[in-house]
Parts: C-alpha cells; sequence; structure tokens
C-alpha cells in the first residue's frame, strides 16, 4: 500500500472539518475523493502534505507514519501536491516556474531530461517557455501547476480540484493528461473533484465524502452508478 489514511481527525478552532476519514491508495492507483463544498477534500489533502496539522489519526506512505513530518519533508520523500486554484509565480518564466519546482530536492534528477519530457506532455508550456507566468491563461496555469509538481519526480500526486474555472475542453485535456500519467507511467494520483463525471472515468476507486466523513466507497464504474452519487452528485 502506497498511502494509509486512518480515522483522520482535522479541526479549525472550534470547527470540526473532517471527523474519522480513512481511506487507502494502492500502488499505481488513480483514487478520487469527491464530495460537495466544504465537505472537507482541501483539509484532506492539506493534511497528507502536511500543511494543515490533524488532531487525531494517522497518515501512513509506504508503510512508515509521516504524522510528525514538515511538509518540506514529505516533498522530499516523494508526495507532491498541486493545490486548489494553483498559483503560478507571476515574475518568473514557465522555465523558471518549473525549475522551481525542483528546488531543494535531496535525490539528484535530471532537471533538463524531465523538463524536455514535461514539454512533450504539456506542448503549450514548451511554446511559452519564455513568457512571464502571469501572462499565461488560466489553463495554462493549472497545466504549469501541474508540470512544476511532476519535476521532482514524485511518487504520490495529490491533485485538489484541477477542473475548476476551466473550460469544458480543457477539463477533457487535463484529466486525459492525469490518465496517461496513471496508466503510462504508474503515477499514484489522489485526485480530489466536484467534476464526479470526468474524475471517476479516470479513476480506479472512489469514495464520497459527506460534511468530513466518508458515506461510500467503491470501484469508480459502481459509484458512478451509485443512486446516492447520482442524486446528488450528477442531478438525476
Ligand atoms: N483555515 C480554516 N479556518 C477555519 N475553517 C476552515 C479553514 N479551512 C477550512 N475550514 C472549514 O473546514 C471545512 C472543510 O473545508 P475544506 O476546504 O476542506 O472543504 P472542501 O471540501 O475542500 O470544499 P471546496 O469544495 O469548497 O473546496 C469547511 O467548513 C471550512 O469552512
Ligand atoms: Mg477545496
Amino acid at each position: 500500500m502506497l498511502l494509509e489514511v486512518r480515522d483522520l481527525h482535522i479541526s479549525y478552532g472550534d470547527i470540526q472539518a473532517v471527523c474519522g476519514v480513512g481511506f487507502h491508495l494502492e500502488e499505481g492507483e488513480l483514487v478520487s475523493i469527491i464530495g460537495a463544498n466544504g465537505a472537507g477534500k482541501t483539509s484532506i489533502l492539506q493534511s497528507i502534505m502536511g500543511i494543515v496539522s490533524t488532531k487525531k489519526g494517522s497518515v501512513i506512505f509506504k508503510g512508515r507514519e509521516i504524522s510528525g513530518l514538515a511538509s518540506h519533508e514529505r516533498a522530499r520523500i516523494g508526495i507532491r501536491m498541486v493545490p486548489e486554484r494553483s498559483r503560478v509565480f507571476p515574475r518568473l518564466t514557465v522555465y523558471e516556474n518549473l525549475l522551481a519546482g525542483a528546488y531543494g530536492l535531496r535525490k539528484k534528477i535530471d532537471v533538463e531530461k524531465r523538463t524536455e519530457w514535461l514539454y512533450s506532455v504539456f506542448p503549450v508550456l514548451k511554446e511559452r517557455s519564455s513568457q512571464l507566468g502571469h501572462t499565461l491563461s488560466g489553463g495554462e496555469q493549472q497545466q504549469l501547476a501541474i508540470a512544476r509538481a511532476l519535476i521532482s519526480e514524485p511518487e504520490l500526486l495529490l491533485v485538489d480540484e484541477v477542473s475548476m474555472g476551466l473550460m469544458p475542453k480543457l477539463v477533457d485535456e487535463v484529466f486525459e493528461v492525469l490518465r496517461q500519467l496513471n496508466k503510462e507511467q504508474g503515477l499514484s494520483i489522489l485526485l480530489v473533484e466536484q467534476n464526479v463525471v470526468a474524475s471517476l472515468a479516470i479513476s480506479t476507486r472512489g469514495y464520497v465524502l459527506e460534511t468530513g466523513t466518508c458515506a461510500i466507497q467503491g470501484d469508480a464504474a459502481e459509484l458512478a452508478d451509485n443512486p446516492r452519487v447520482k442524486e446528488v452528485y450528477l442531478g438525476h
């Protein structure tokens, strides 16, 4: 098992955002967590990344309890996150933004080779490699945010609502890239999404989060067919 989250509790002051969530992800899986606004999706990813602290519960990565590790240490052992509404560095070029993703790594990576590969995955970034971050469109910035996370050769990629604010065609493109990374490169991905149809279409398994607890879980196809999921998230 690559990632196991057990009995996770997260609070902000008196607000209990997540109470008792548990799930796991095998190596090579693409798992979706779906849930409405405020269900606790971002909080869960942030706690795996070590950005918010947990009140109770454990996060186990490759058999090791990592709850005590700082965020940069988790990045070093192979966990990377593409945050919600990702910001790229506005005054750095596309290429410099990519390099920033490789900063501070302990392991040696061939940045040039990795960049060439990322340019082949995201051709628009190659075309715009010397353009400043703030001049990219929203969709291009999302692609850059994903590429910046991938440059470090993560073993687990956490992706927070990457489809938000993108037009449908771009959503399809970004999801197709994630699908290929998972299928062809074997990258393990934990996807948090409100776009239930698109995320389940590329997932192995999924979990439905209802205000801080995992209410339903199952194979992606099974979930897409679940009456409750249909009613609440698909509107039929
Ligand atoms: N820094 C914070 N301080 C106080 N409350 C917070 C904080 N961050 C999140 N919360 C609360 O925790 C709950 C879960 O928030 P979270 O952002 O994890 O939900 P989400 O599922 O990602 O929602 P969305 O789909 O809108 O992104 C919400 O009720 C939210 O108001
Ligand atoms: Mg969120």
